[in-house]
């Protein structure tokens, strides 16, 4: 099967498919017993994204189970980090955590190895690419040059991203310093996942919506276009999803600023303004978590809202962030049969 017949390659094409392709971004993850075990047997959550073997093995467990028609390559976000040497932990119960960065330590930070640091990973893409159905898209990703920069600041999660903000208005020259080499880094990291095999790519902007107006512009769109842009020259034909959480109306320019072939949606936004956003082109999204958790007649209202809203235009059906370890494995079965329209 060519890659173009892939149903997800197809809408990121323009075109609309019925029913709609469907993955869950995290969706190999803490909620599958299996992801758990093999979570276990690697040691730390780090090791796990390192080892080709085992990163291969997560990512193909929701695929076995559920059938999804993409699969997205496990990993994290905080791997360039890493990468740079900031010291990143994943501590059990706590989230991840870093060595704060200051002026000094960005005017410090160092592109050589990166890459070579990162060749588990890109090995890992090409062990998935041979083992997944041929049906089966695989998505490689990296976070948004603003949603790392917010961990790297902070050296920790914070509910508002205070700390990055904070330290954007005060040293914006080595803020900018700090965006443009993620997103140089980011944009090369890509286009390796895209040679190893990956049928298309998406960044993650999950704290995008803390931003201003003009904040938004220079820090989520700004960076995103230089990494789309970089992509694009080397890669013609490279696929990207762009995904700003919390970014709103901001959206309305979201796609032509980034030049993304399609957006994603997280929950908030009203099925009402994604279907003028769909006008534009592909949009993905955007059922709340918590109806997962919830089951039932919210997941099943949830679900239907969103296939009649937006089921007649490109549309990627998925969650509007990433499924919690809440969520029963059961009720995604119930999920995926729905949006197929495979349910009595
Ligand atoms: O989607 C997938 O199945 C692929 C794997 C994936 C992970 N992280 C695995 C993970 C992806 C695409 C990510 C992206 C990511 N990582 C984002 C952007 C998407 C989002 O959810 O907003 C962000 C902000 C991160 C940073 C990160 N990694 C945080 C804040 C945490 C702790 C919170 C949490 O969910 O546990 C992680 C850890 C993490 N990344 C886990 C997994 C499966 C859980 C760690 C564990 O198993 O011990």
């Amino acid at each position: 099967m060519s890659e173009k017949s892939r149903k997800i390659v197809e809408v990121l094409n323009g075109k609309t498919v019925s029913p709609p392709p469907l993955w869950l971004m995290r969706q190999a993850g803490r909620y599958l017993p299996e992801y758990r075990a093999t979570r276990a047997e690697a040691g730390s959550f780090l090791d796990l994204c390192y080892s080709p073997e085992l990163a291969t093995e997560v990512t193909l467990q929701p695929i076995r189970r559920y059938g999804f028609d993409a699969a997205i390559l496990f990993s994290d976000i905080l791997v360039i980090p890493d990468a740079l040497k900031r010291n990143v932990r994943f501590e059990e119960g706590h989230g991840p955590r870093l060595d704060p960065i200051d002026v000094d330590g960005i005017l410090a930070l160092k592109e050589d190895g990166v890459l070579d640091h990162l060749r588990p990973v890109i090995e890992a893409v090409g062990r998935i690419r041979g083992a997944l159905p041929d049906e089966t898209a695989l998505l490689g990703f990296c976070g948004a040059p603003w949603t790392v920069a917010t961990y790297m600041i902070a050296g920790h999660g914070t509910p508002d991203q205070a700390p990055a903000r904070l330290f954007a208005y005060r040293e914006p020259k080595a803020f900018a310093r700090l965006l443009d080499m993620l997103a140089d880094l980011s944009a090369d990291y890509l286009v390796a996942q895209i040679d190893a095999g990956a049928d298309a790519v998406q960044i993650f902007d999950s704290w995008a919506g803390v931003l201003g107006e003009t904040e938004f512009a220079d820090y989520a769109l700004r960076p995103v276009r230089r990494i789309v842009d970089s992509v694009k020259a080397r890669r013609p034909g490279a696929r990207i999803i762009a995904f700003a959480k919390g970014a709103g109306l901001l959206l309305r320019s979201y796609r032509q600023e980034t030049r993304a072939d399609a957006i994603g949606l997280d929950w908030s936004v009203p099925l009402s303004f994604a279907a003028e956003l769909q006008k534009d082109g592909p949009v993905q999204g955007n059922l709340d978590p918590m109806r997962v958790v919830a089951g039932g007649a919210a997941l099943d209202t949830g679900v239907d809202a969103i296939l009649q809203a937006l089921g007649n235009g490109p549309l990627i059906f998925n969650l509007g962030h990433g499924i919690t370890p809440q969520a029963d494995p059961d009720h995604v079965t119930r999920l995926v049969a729905r949006v197929r329209g495979e349910t009595p």
